[in-house]
């Protein structure tokens, strides 16, 4: 994708990050597949705000080119989230101790463009479980599929079956950031988006 991006364009996704949200993230009602015993995981978010206001030719690829990707994923009409808080939001992981949760998602198209590169051997790829029933990160490790993030990939994927999961990084000085793009489909609108979700992200329905 890097032809169809700006060319200061990681510079500006990484200026971007440094202004994450850093905290232990509640797990998620209904989507987690963490082990029980896993109350918090520690990782970053560029909300969906900053992410229009810092970066708007990514806003801009979200509702043009990279929709019009999606479309061609897809046997049915493809649409981005009218509901700006989650249509679009960066990942960051910094550091050896972050990692994203295991779950599913509930939007039935997503895609991630991958900001930072991930050599082999140095952590942050994404894996996905082959196994439905997978309810925590042992499980999914055991047979899944690794995918290293390389920058300016884009993949597009359905998560609502398959568990998958972000790795942490080996290195304290290593940043890992994805932008995340839900789409939407006609038979899986955004209306059907579990209330739930959004009163654990934003405290509202
Ligand atoms: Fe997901």
């Amino acid at each position: 994708m890097t032809g169809r991006l700006p060319g200061d364009w990681q510079h500006d996704v990484v200026a971007a990050a440094a202004a994450a949200e850093f905290r232990d993230f509640p797990r998620t009602p209904l989507l987690s597949r963490e082990a029980e015993e896993v109350a918090f995981i520690s990782r970053g978010r560029v909300h969906a705000d900053q992410v229009r206001r810092d970066l708007p030719w990514l806003q801009r690829l979200y509702r043009g080119y990279f929709l019009e990707l999606a479309g061609r994923t897809s046997p049915e009409r493809v649409q981005p989230a009218s509901d700006h808080r989650y249509g679009l939001v960066l990942n960051v992981q910094r550091g050896a101790t972050m990692r994203f949760e295991c779950h599913v998602d509930s939007n039935p198209l997503t895609g991630l463009l991958f900001c930072t590169d991930h050599p082999a051997g140095s952590g942050g790829e994404l894996v996905f479980g082959h196994d439905l029933a997978a309810a925590d990160v042992d499980a999914v490790e055991r047979d899944g599929t690794v995918i290293r993030p390389r920058a300016g990939q884009l993949i597009f994927f359905d998560g609502r079956q398959y568990p998958h999961y972000a790795r942490p990084l080996s290195s304290e000085s290593d940043l890992r950031v994805v932008a995340v793009m839900n789409y939407y489909t006609e038979s899986c609108p955004e209306s059907t988006r579990p209330p739930e979700l959004n009163r654990h992200l934003f405290g509202d329905a």
